[in-house]
């Protein structure tokens, strides 16, 4: 673990430790995956301005996202089929989470379910939601989360369809994994991962099996979730989401500023400046790239927060000048999770805790909440 310094070694030893299909299926993006990396290189174009002699005692990066207090403003992203990075992963990374201080987002797609995380977690996790076609079991999901005592609704916009993944239709990518010879020795290369995976009963969508109409067993769950995602969903929705949900509502997916303007007005309590992390609409801008344009146009109607590409501590600074009160991070914690369980999840947002604070002194600043545009050199 003393070697592991960056997020790029977690990415490098999760490669190692998890079998093919589902270290692809975290570090893939749709069909060319130009903003995939576009996401990770425009971070690296904004540049900070050092100062120095400034009191750089007594520093936090303490802050608050929709009103929760964070020990950083740095998410857990909802990311699906975590179960599959390491057995019971949604489990481990909301109790990694929880024992920092930040907070953990459980994916509709998850493989544990958002009881099982309930009954390994003390306090409220965020549940994101997909708006499926069979509204009674979406409507079922939202008073599961009601019930889980979840603090947040993280609704997801930019999913009415998904995005090709040419990795994942390469690999014939399923949970559970098929037993063809290929996936037979995907898995047999990684033992450590195959003991883990025969030690625990979550290897499926938990929280569709068992609750949608029809879904009782795998080989109707994968037709059922290829036809079921809504691509009838608009605006007039969020209405009906936020009353059945009646508590704090994020908005997910927003990249455009009309867009973020339309967010504002439904009363949401912030919007997640996203493309997915380039999964879904290859050829679209990076997220950093159009955060400020979007957080100057809602000024303070709504709480900005933003996810993509953030690999470093210096990243999620960078988001901070450019108007995210909060972000997120999606493959780091998937790497740390794939590489040492747990203690990967608490390693990753180490690494980034530690890049924060020192930069920001770099910066000349004490404060996290402190860091601004003028930061940045332009
Ligand atoms: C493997 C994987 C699965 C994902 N699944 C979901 C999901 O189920 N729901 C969702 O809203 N976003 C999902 N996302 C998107 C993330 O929430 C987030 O927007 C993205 O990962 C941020 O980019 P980053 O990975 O570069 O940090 C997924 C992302 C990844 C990498």
């Amino acid at each position: 673990m003393s070697m592991i310094l960056t997020i790029a070694d977690l990415k490098d030893l999760a490669r190692r430790r998890v079998p093919k299909m589902f270290f692809d299926y975290a570090d893939s993006g749709g069909w060319t995956e130009s903003t995939y990396r576009a996401n990770e290189e425009d971070f690296q174009k904004i540049k900070f301005r050092q100062r120095v002699l400034v009191d750089m005692s007594n520093r936090s990066l303490e802050s608050t996202m929709i009103g929760e207090k964070v020990a950083m403003p740095v998410a857990l992203a909802p990311t699906g089929m975590t179960g599959m990075q390491h057995p019971d992963g949604e489990m481990l990374a909301a109790q990694a989470a929880e024992e920092f201080g930040v907070p953990f987002t459980l994916s509709t797609m998850s493989i544990c379910s958002i009881e099982d995380v309930a009954s390994v977690t003390k306090k409220p996790f965020w549940f994101q939601l997909y708006v499926l076609r069979d509204k009674d079991f979406v409507l079922d999901l939202i008073d599961r989360a009601k019930a889980a005592k979840c603090s947040a609704l993280v609704l997801t916009l930019d999913l009415q369809i998904l995005g090709q993944r040419h990795k994942d239709i390469r690999n014939g990518l399923s949970a559970p994994p098929r037993f063809t010879p290929k996936h037979i020795w995907q898995m047999a290369t990684r033992p450590g991962w195959c003991i883990g995976m025969a030690g625990t009963k979550r290897r499926t969508f938990r929280n569709i099996v068992g609750h949608a109409k029809g879904v009782g067993d795998l080989t109707s769950l994968s037709s059922w979730t290829t036809e079921q995602f809504d691509p009838h969903l608009s605006w007039k929705d969020v209405a009906w989401i936020k009353e059945r949900w009646g508590g704090k509502l994020i908005l997910k997916g927003i990249l455009d500023k009309e867009d973020a303007l339309m967010a504002a007005k439904t009363g949401a309590d912030a919007i997640i400046v996203s493309n997915h992390g380039g999964r879904q609409l290859d050829g679209a801008s990076s997220s950093i790239a159009v955060l400020e344009e979007i957080a100057d146009a809602v000024g303070d109607t709504i709480e900005v927060h933003m996810d993509g590409g953030i690999r470093s501590g210096q990243d999620v600074l960078k988001a901070l000048c450019l108007g995210a009160k909060g972000t997120y991070i999606g493959r780091p914690f998937l790497y740390g999770l794939g590489a040492l369980g747990k203690d990967g999840v608490t390693k990753a947002l180490e690494i980034i805790r530690k890049e924060m604070d020192i930069t920001l002194a770099l910066c000349g600043k004490r404060l996290v909440t402190d860091m601004g545009k003028d930061q940045l050199r332009r």
